[in-house]
């Protein structure tokens, strides 16, 4: 008896209601203050009501079960067994079915969150990665159907693992049916995008934004004959922009959301949210309202399926992205996750200079050492380009000059710069304001590729060592760490997208490469081998160190000497000192300063093993990586 009232009470009408009751204001009022003036509001927020009962009605028993234990365990996606793993559904296993047959392997690399790349239908033909979306209710039909997503799903969800999708709502493609009835001249269309009758405002907004793809999509509108219209296409003339200020957008896409979430999708990655409001005389990027928004969206979901998460994409610098956590009034309400982007931009940063002034002075000044109901997506290779996120104020801090040190940072990472040991690939560049951004995978950034093509085995030691160190970091500074696939067997630059039509104008795609599966069975003393025994044992120790929990403060240090990166997680049970070494020399540090900063027993949790000190001095190796306790 009192199992089925229980029973009743997890999944019937009286848990929606008080999930509605949790989470109500975080929806009604920001929808309040984005819509309350629009003529179509108080339909749409009936419709809205209306929409999350029925989906609640019809969200399946074995997800609701999920929703109530992650009630239970709310701190689950901050756990140190949190691992991830991103990749392309055919240049992994080629489609969703076969990527079953590859779950023994992300399992044995300690994963337990899944990033599916873009998987639901894109237009034909160039659709920028599966970022150009025409039918958010169905799958890629090159990768299978939506039942085959929903099977996926209760694949992972049946080995503990976590399954993350991408959800464009920035824009869609223009293939997509809103977008064709706009074209044909349907009015309540039209308004689900940004028209402009002449190029007078389309103008006078660009005076104040910034050029995605200033290469080959220039501009941020296009002109269309067919209708006599300016449409607002940020990135690539095929993906329009919503216009977010029509709550039927707002409605329309949280239909699609309780969709993706019902067929057992448990994180949504929101692509390109930072462009989702417009305002004129702005870059039109993280404006207040897209913060309003991204609570509401949450609050959507979390009534609806409350095991399910947001991961927010927003590259942007660092006081930026720390908005996309929710701050001020939005504290602990919007994503649960963002993009570590400034950690990724100084790892890169400090390995070129060998000195870590910079990453150090910017993750101290602009990051809190808390985050509240939230964490990061730790990353130091992802799908897109590296954008060098560091600002004029920042670089100035440390007495250099912002603009030349991104200059610099392009140059070493294409492989320009005398003594690089990076191969890379510019994308972007913008003659006007001299930004270059860059493309190439991990392993051919970090000096595999040099290493390689000059049969030089010190140098590739120092590329290896700075592959793990990455990993090393990203495994301990907190959040999920996400590995980009084939980075953990050392994938160098793909060439071969210079081949394909569709792909020779983005360098991206170098760094996107087809799975080299037969590397995974490398010898234990090829570069590929040494990084994937090296990967997985990092991940191994992650799970084993309490320390590493995402809600233990991260406070970072001022390290004796130049080329060292430290921080501190301060877990109640003892403090763990992290410590990397950015450069091919020794670092010594006294025992002194180690114990001055909380360690006790001069044991490596990573290696698993005590550190040596002589004459109480403690030395870390060239790219050396230790988490003391
Ligand atoms: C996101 C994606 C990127 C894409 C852009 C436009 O930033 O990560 O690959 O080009 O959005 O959708
Ligand atoms: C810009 C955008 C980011 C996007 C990237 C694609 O950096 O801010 O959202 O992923 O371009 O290259």
């Amino acid at each position: 008896m009192a199992e089925r009232i229980i029973g009743e009470a997890s999944s019937g009408r009286r848990m929606f209601d008080m999930r509605l009751e949790r989470s109500a204001p975080d929806l009604w009022p920001m929808l309040d203050r984005l819509y309350g003036d629009h003529p179509a509001y108080p339909a749409m927020r009936d419709a809205l009501l209306a929409e999350m009962q029925k989906a609640w009605k019809a969200r399946p028993a074995a997800l609701k079960e999920l929703d109530l234990k992650r009630d239970l365990q709310p701190d689950w996606f901050q756990s140190p067994e949190m691992v991830g793993y991103v990749f392309y559904i055919d240049r992994f296993a080629g489609d969703l079915n076969a990527v079953h047959d590859k779950l023994d392997y992300l399992e044995s690399l300690g994963v337990t969150y899944v990033h599916l790349m873009p998987c639901l239908k894109p237009r034909p033909g160039n659709n920028d990665g599966g970022y150009s979306v025409m039918d958010y209710r169905a799958v890629n039909p090159a990768y299978g159907t939506m039942a085959d997503l929903e099977r996926l799903a209760s694949a992972l969800r049946e080995r503990g693992m976590t399954l993350c999708v991408d959800l464009v709502l920035n824009h869609t493609a223009k293939e997509h049916d809103w977008a064709k009835r706009a074209r044909k001249g349907d009015p309540a269309y039209r308004d689900y995008y940004l028209m402009f009758d002449d190029d007078t405002l389309p103008r006078a907004y660009e005076e104040h934004l910034v050029e995605i793809f200033p290469d080959d999509a220039p501009g941020s509108f296009t002109y269309y004959d067919d209708i006599g219209k300016w449409v607002w296409t940020t990135f690539n003339e095929h993906q329009w922009d919503l216009n977010w200020a029509n709550p039927q957008v707002f409605l329309e896409i949280a239909r699609i959301m309780m969709f993706l979430v019902n067929k057992g999708v448990n994180v949504l990655r929101l692509d390109a949210v930072a462009f989702m409001w417009k305002r004129m005389g702005t870059r039109c990027q993280s404006e207040p309202e897209v913060h309003m928004i991204l609570r509401a969206l949450r609050a959507v979901t979390r009534i609806v399926a409350a095991s399910a998460l947001h991961l927010e994409e927003a590259i942007v610098g660092p006081a930026e992205m720390l908005t996309y956590f929710g701050r001020g009034e939005h504290d602990g309400r919007e994503g649960n996750l963002a993009y570590h982007n400034n950690l990724m931009v100084q790892f890169w940063s400090a390995l070129a200079t060998r000195d870590t002034g910079l990453m150090t002075h910017v993750l101290r000044t602009h990051f809190p050492e808390h985050l509240t109901n939230a964490t990061y997506a730790t990353y130091i290779r992802c799908h897109d380009d590296i954008g060098w996120a560091v600002t004029d104020e920042d670089a100035g801090a440390l007495g250099f000059s912002g603009y030349d040190h991104r200059a610099f940072l392009s140059d070493f990472y294409e492989g320009s710069f005398p003594g690089t040991f990076a191969r890379g690939a510019l994308f972007q560049v913008n003659e006007e304001t001299g930004d270059k951004r860059i493309s190439g995978t991990f392993a051919s950034l970090a000096g595999v590729q040099k290493a390689q093509e000059l049969s030089n085995p010190e140098m590739l030691d120092d590329a290896i060592n700075r592959i793990l160190m990455g990993n090393a970091l990203i495994a301990s500074f907190g959040g999920i760490p996400l590995i980009y696939m084939g980075d953990e067997i050392a994938m160098t630059n793909d060439y071969g997208y210079t081949d394909d039509p569709e792909h020779a104008h983005d360098s991206r795609w170098i760094h996107r490469p087809v799975m080299d599966w037969a590397s995974t069975q490398s010898d234990p003393d090829t570069p590929a081998g040494r990084v994937l025994a090296g990967t997985r044992h990092i991940y191994a120790r992650r799970k084993a160190v309490h320390a590493i929990h995402g809600i233990h403060p991260i406070r970072v240090l001022n390290a004796p000497g130049r080329a060292v990166f430290a921080f501190q997680r301060l877990a109640p049970a003892g403090t763990l000192l992290c410590l990397f070494n950015f450069s091919e020399e020794w670092q010594e540090l006294s025992e002194d300063w180690l114990k001055a900063n909380g360690v006790v027993e001069l044991y490596d949790q990573l290696s698993d093993a005590p550190i040596e000190t002589r004459n109480r001095r403690f030395a870390l190796p060239p790219y050396g990586r230790v988490w003391l306790t």
